[in-house]
């Protein structure tokens, strides 16, 4: 039996302790590195304002900033205490000043919040790990005020865990992420235990996975298009697309 107390986080920070964060996302999500990486590089260079929805402690910005040097990006997400874990970071590594984190559900921004430190223009949008725990009519309605939101030729890229096309297929995802624990030098079992635990908080809540293909229609819905999957790794995948020109 664990002697683990339960502590309370928000859907989608994941680790007890935000500190677990950065080393242990690693050793749970195989190539979350090269999934990042990915984003950033769809995202274009020249970007003057990239918009990030959840955040967390700002692995994704940091790759964001490093690809695009004259982007400032402005990150949300509703958990104050990653804000301030990302915040910490991104100064640290020089690029506070095309940083700005703003403590909001992405959720509400979607129903239609206005947000009065933020311009409702952007070169593009990227998210990840994050929207899967909208639900999908929430989901579409993101995309569909991501989309509002972007500038004419703008594109938005996700990477997110999607339902995988057969109970085989699940399997053998099961199966490489264990393997892919044990090479990190360590197990899945080992790295649940410092998960946290978490009820739903604003418009998120538990996983609530859609298939890719579903993804892919609600991005064509919301006037996405040239949608596409640059990366994909078992039930992980990035996806998006551009607003027409
Ligand atoms: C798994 S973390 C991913 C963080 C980062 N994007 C990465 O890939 O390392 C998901 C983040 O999304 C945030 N989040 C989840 N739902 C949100 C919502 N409705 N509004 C704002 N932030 C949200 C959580 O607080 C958490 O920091």
């Amino acid at each position: 039996m664990s002697d683990r107390v339960p502590i309370e986080i928000f859907p989608g920070e994941v680790f007890a302790k935000t500190d677990d964060f950065d080393f242990g996302i690693r050793q749970l999500i195989p190539y979350y590195n090269e999934m990042l990486a990915a984003i950033a590089r769809c995202l274009p260079s020249q970007a003057s304002c990239i918009l990030e929805l959840g955040c967390g402690t700002g692995e994704l910005s940091l790759q964001i900033l490093q690809t695009c040097p004259t982007a400032e990006v402005i990150a949300l997400d509703y958990s104050p205490r990653m804000i301030q874990y990302a915040r910490r970071k991104i100064e640290a590594a020089g690029y506070g000043i095309r940083w700005r984190g703003i403590a909001m559900d992405f959720g509400e921004w979607a129903a239609g919040k206005k947000v009065d430190e933020m311009s409702e223009s952007f070169d593009a949008c990227a998210s990840s790990l994050a929207i899967h725990h909208l639900s999908d009519s929430m989901k579409l309605k993101l995309f569909q005020r991501i989309g509002d939101t972007l500038k004419p030729g703008g594109c938005f890229w996700n990477a997110d865990p999607v339902v995988l096309e057969s109970s085989q297929l699940s399997q053998a995802y099961q199966k490489a992420r264990e393997e892919w624990a044990i090479a990190q030098g360590t197990t899945l079992a080992e790295v649940r235990a410092k998960l946290g635990t978490s009820n739903n908080y604003g418009y998120s809540s538990q996983d609530q996975l859609a298939t890719l293909e579903e993804h892919l229609q609600m991005l064509k819905t919301a006037g996405f298009e040239s949608v596409a999957v640059p990366w994909k790794y078992f039930g992980l995948a990035v996806f998006g697309g551009f607003i027409p020109s």
